[in-house]
This record gives C-alpha cells, structure tokens and sequence, in this order.
C-alpha cells in the first residue's frame, strides 16, 4: 500500500528551523531543511512528547525546546540519550511537493528529499 503523505510545498521548510506538520490521523511529523536536503522525524520528542518541530536545528542535530535534548534527524539518534532515539521517515519530492511515509522507518541514512541550489 502507498504510504506517502503530501504535507507541503518544499519551500515551507526553511534552513535552521523545523516544521511540526499534523496529519490528518492524528500523527505529528517534523520536517528539517538541512543545507538544502529535507529530513523527516517523528514530531514528538521520546522524552516527554516535546515538539521536536519547533526546536533549533544546527547542521543534522535539532535541540527539543522543552528540556533540550538532542537528536540527529537524519538518523533518529539521542545524543543525550542513545536509548531513546526518535523515528525517521521517508521522504521525497514530487512536483514541488513535499511527500513522507509516517509509516515506514527510513534507513538512518536513507533517502531525504533534495531541495537543489
Ligand atoms: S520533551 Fe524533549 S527533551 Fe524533554
């Protein structure tokens, strides 16, 4: 079954901030514009459920806003934390959208979405 999700056009996600985006069912995802290619993760930080979207990104590593953890969202990895990683999705560009799959964990150094020049 095809998995992906349209959750915005590629120029939404801009460089050192992330994008929560809230699904239809109910899921959060968190989109990363990291020196122009887009990563994806679960939205909500394994600690308390911190909006991993709204965090500060530096190169790969995003900063949770609550109590500052922190993780690589191109591999999912805690780096307070190795226990506690955050899921990694797919993602992909098709048009100028921006298409994820919540449903499939990505390889940790899977495919991101390149947004170019
Ligand atoms: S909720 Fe993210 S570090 Fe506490």
């Amino acid at each position: 079954m095809d998995g992906w999700i349209d959750v915005g056009t590629q120029e939404e996600p801009t460089r050192g901030r992330g994008l929560a985006v809230f699904l239809e069912d109910g899921r959060e995802v968190a989109l990363f514009n990291v020196e122009g290619t887009l990563h994806c993760t679960n939205n909500v930080c394994p600690h308390v459920r911190g909006p991993l979207g709204d965090g500060h990104l530096e190169g790969e590593i995003v900063t949770c806003p609550w109590h500052g953890w922190q993780f690589n969202v191109r591999t999912g990895e805690c780096l307070d934390r190795p226990d506690r990683p955050v899921a990694v999705y797919p993602v992909r560009l098709e048009e100028g959208r921006i298409l994820v799959d919540p449903g499939r964990p990505a390889q940790p150094s899977g495919p991101g979405g390149a947004l170019g020049a």
